[in-house]
């Protein structure tokens, strides 16, 4: 109860005020090393589960991207697999600053640079309209307390209405991959994909010789065919 009132006045503060210092650069060479790691993996994860064929044009969304560091190893995925790639990244609490007093769309700033057709939209999903060739999820809040502990108000949590919505967003043909932390989470996953007459294909877990997560990833891929 508490938590939550913290929780909205601070999502209120930081959505008005969107203070944040500017021009965010990562000078760590420690940082930098994970990071292309992080990329590494994150284009082995889409290699692992998307069936791309090569096509004119490709659009992508990304759902809850934070500070989309990983946002290099989406976009060399899909451009490797068409001649124009349009990138769109949506984060509900974009503003959220860390103790650097940068915010996360500023780093986003960063790890976007030079990514031609890359957008990140600081919004909440379900105000996305657009439709689009293929959906990344990486790990999605579907249980209250992971929600509530990452600081954002109860009023948000819906993760039925998110999935739906995500899915709606997807073009005919277009295909959808949500990742999960542990098998509980993944089958609390499963039992919303079936609930919502979603069809899947429930992966296992992923595993790449790039980096290991501590607590095991499982994939899911939904197809709109
Ligand atoms: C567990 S984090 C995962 C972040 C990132 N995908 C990753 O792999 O590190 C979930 C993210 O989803 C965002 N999020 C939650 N609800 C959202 C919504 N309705 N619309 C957009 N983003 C949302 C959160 O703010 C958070 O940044």
């Amino acid at each position: 109860m508490f938590q939550d009132f913290k929780n909205n006045i601070d999502y209120f503060l930081r959505s008005k005020t969107k203070f944040s210092r500017k021009n965010f650069v990562e000078k760590s060479e420690s940082a930098l090393f994970r990071n292309y790691l992080e990329n590494l993996y994150t284009y082995d994860l889409l290699e692992q589960i998307f069936d791309v064929n090569y096509q004119d044009k490709i659009s992508v969304l990304d759902i809850g991207c934070k500070n989309w560091f990983y946002a290099k190893g989406e976009y060399s995925f899909f451009k490797n697999h068409c001649n124009s790639l349009s990138l769109h990244g949506v984060e509900i609490d974009a503003y959220r600053v860390y103790s650097n007093f940068y915010s996360r769309y500023e780093v986003a700033k960063f790890y976007t640079k030079d990514l031609q057709n890359c957008l990140y939209i600081p919004d909440n999903l379900l105000n996305i309209k657009h439709r689009y060739n293929y959906i990344v999820w990486i790990l999605p809040f579907i249980t209250k307390n992971p929600h509530v502990a990452w600081g954002l108000p109860q009023r948000f949590f819906a993760p039925e209405k998110l999935l739906n919505h995500a899915y709606n967003l997807l073009l005919n043909d277009g295909q959808m991959l949500i990742v999960n932390q542990g098998e509980k989470e993944a089958d609390i996953q499963q039992k919303m994909l079936e609930k919502l007459k979603i069809k899947y294909e429930r992966k296992g877990i992923v595993k790449s010789e790039f980096l290991q997560y501590k607590n095991d990833r499982y994939a899911f891929l939904i197809k709109n065919n």
